[in-house]
């Protein structure tokens, strides 16, 4: 492995050193990609010989593609803030603990959100004089005021503009849903038809009798009917009951969260999901324009909806690929991306950009769509997905670096690498004020990802050892240590998948939790270790306990973990927090409509 490695940086840096040119009036843009649930397999430059990704595959012929990069979660919100803000999403309590079950923000008017002293890498870079923009997926909180007039979300962590999805797609934004629902097997729905019924009779008798005036009948009439139907809204809408997910039946979830923002304020609702697509890049292609000759340099971070559930696509693209729907959202966010990374060279920015693509966690294996066809993603060999954070097939992505000129082309790195590692290494490869200096704030705050650019540049190993910690909501499932010759995983969580396969059932809104009997077995007690170097796919025995090796290494890693909690405080969970991440109607953006 290690000379394969050494003999295409031979080759690389022949390339490389012609290609540099003297020094630039300005620090690079900087444009990053984030795919959503996008798996490791799905893509042809990772070895999926079936899907069609060309523009993918090119950035990765000619940037740095890293086989071995990790998310910090296996859930959007908690992952993409770790990648925003270099640090694990349980610092600030981004993140979910038993017994409640929002592993991601549900709703644009909660209060659950990315603190406001965490520094993301858009408030260093506007720090930086960059003018920022985020185009497409944020789901970090939008910070709605009262009545929902104005909601900052990124804006509030340096973006200067956005355009895009509040909080992210769900199944649900497929409409239309029945608005009027009355299940007369279920006994709430009985009571509330029989309360009607005698109402009404009452309100008869009474009238035939002319005990009460009409007026008065009247009014009592209009109150009864006005209370009746809220309970039955609540019954129907937002209670608990098969067809509600975090409280919010399929209608109320599209009304309520379906809708794009530009800056603050909504400019439509629902969100037109066919052809969204295109119109995200060619926002981007607006923005790429509109900067193209500025002073300051620019920092895009254009955020795909795709490939999330529900799926959709311009329906030119439909029944495209050779994956069904998901293949055809695939390819469509690949042309997207092309369609992006075309403009930045019709702009002449290409050499002067650095772009960067990864995937916020792996893909969602459990998802199927209302006619039974699979819609998650493809985590090649690599065990789980989605919503396991102690899997690999979970936390395992696509990541891929290009900056003509200043990172070599063509070239594969199988160092363990975060996407965490994103910010201290955009600083550096810009070389940029180190952190603190461009946010004082930041000071007081630890990273957890590591300034990576010599490893992209030279392919340098970091010296020392390097762990890495994965959580699953608030708990740590696993850990990874680096050595110079070993890549150890130790698993002190094991998921309870279902039999013959590495997932937990079938459901666009199913995924195995990070507690509880019914989905995970605790076997801190005798921890299960692997060397990935050795078996990459965890696919043979685990390295038998008896063993010095396992002995020297678990040891070593529960003294780590000890230390961690006994230095780190975790803040408490928003996300388990039902004041935090509840609906409040007052917050609604554009209440009520
Ligand atoms: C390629 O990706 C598709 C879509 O996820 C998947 O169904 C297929 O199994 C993958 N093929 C290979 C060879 O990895
Ligand atoms: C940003 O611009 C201000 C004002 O022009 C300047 O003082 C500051 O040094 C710049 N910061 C960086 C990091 O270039």
């Amino acid at each position: 492995m290690k000379s394969k490695l050494t003999m295409l940086y031979g080759a690389a840096w022949v390339v490389w050193t012609c290609g540099v040119a003297d020094s630039y009036p300005r620090p690079p843009n900087v444009l990053v990609f984030l795919a959503d649930d996008l798996g490791i397999g799905d893509l042809g430059c990772y070895g999926n010989s079936t899907i069609n990704t060309p523009n993918i595959d090119r950035l990765a012929t000619e940037g740095v593609k890293l086989t071995h990069h990790l998310a910090a979660a296996p859930f959007c919100t908690p992952s993409r803030a770790a990648m925003l803000t270099g640090r694990y999403p349980a610092r600030y309590g981004l993140v979910y603990k038993a017994p409640v079950l929002a592993p991601v923000i549900v709703h644009a008017a909660s209060r659950a959100a990315l603190p406001l002293d965490e520094v993301t890498l858009g408030s260093a870079l506007a720090a930086a004089n960059y003018t920022t923009a985020l185009i497409g997926k944020w789901h970090l909180g939008m910070y709605c005021d009262w009545m929902g007039r104005s909601c900052p979300g990124p804006l509030k962590h340096g973006f200067q503009s956005f355009f895009g999805i509040p909080v992210t797609l769900f199944q649900e934004f497929r409409g239309p849903h029945p608005f009027w629902i009355f299940k007369l097997d279920e006994p709430r729905f009985q009571g509330l038809a029989v309360t009607w019924l005698v109402t009404v009779l009452t309100l008869l008798v009474a009238w035939k009798k002319r005990t009460v005036r009409f007026s008065v009948l009247f009014s009592f009439a209009v109150i009864t009917n006005f209370l009746l139907f809220l309970v039955w809204f609540v019954f129907a809408h937002i209670s608990e009951n098969d067809d509600c997910v975090w409280h919010m039946s399929p209608w109320m979830h599209r009304f309520l969260n379906s809708m794009l923002l530009r800056d603050d304020v909504v400019v439509e609702k629902p969100i037109q999901l066919d052809g969204l697509s295109q119109r995200l890049a060619q926002e981007s292609r607006e923005f790429l324009a509109a900067h193209a000759n500025d002073d300051r340099p620019f920092f895009l971070f254009h955020s795909f909806p795709h490939v999330h559930t529900p799926m959709f696509s311009a329906p030119y693209r439909a029944g495209v690929s050779k994956h069904g729907r998901y293949g055809d959202n695939v390819e469509e966010m690949d042309e997207s991306l092309g369609v992006v990374l075309d403009a930045l060279k019709e702009y002449g920015l290409e050499d002067n950009t650095l772009v960067y693509f990864t995937s916020d966690q792996g893909g969602h294996l459990e998802a199927i769509d209302h006619d039974g066809q699979r819609i998650g993603g493809h985590n090649g060999r690599f065990k789980g997905g989605k919503g396991q954070g102690g899997s690999e097939g979970g936390i395992r992505v696509p990541g891929i670096f290009r900056w003509p000129g200043h990172l070599p082309s063509g070239v594969t790195i199988d160092t363990p690498t975060s996407l965490m590692d994103l910010l201290p290494t955009v600083l550096s490869l810009a070389n940029l004020p180190s952190l603190p200096q461009l946010v004082p704030s930041a000071a007081d705050k630890e990273l957890d990802g590591v300034d990576i650019s010599e490893l992209l540049i030279h392919g340098k190993q970091p010296e020392g050892h390097r762990v890495f910690l994965h959580h699953c909501a608030q708990y740590i499932h696993a850990i990874r240590l680096v050595t110079e010759l070993h890549v150890y995983k130790m698993h002190v969580a094991k998921y309870k998948w279902s039999p013959g396969s590495t997932q937990c059932g079938w459901g666009y809104n199913t995924a195995c939790l990070c507690f509880g009997e019914e989905f995970v077995t605790d076997i801190s007690s005798e921890p299960e270790l692997y060397d990935l170097v050795k078996d990459p796919f965890e696919e043979g025995q685990p390295i038998d306990p008896s063993t010095q090796e396992y002995i020297r290494v678990v040891r070593s890693l529960q003294n780590y973990l000890k230390q961690w909690h006994h230095r780190v405080r975790y803040a408490p969970s928003q996300l388990a927090n039902v004041a935090e991440i509840m609906w409040r109607p007052w917050l609604q953006p554009q209440f009520p409509f």
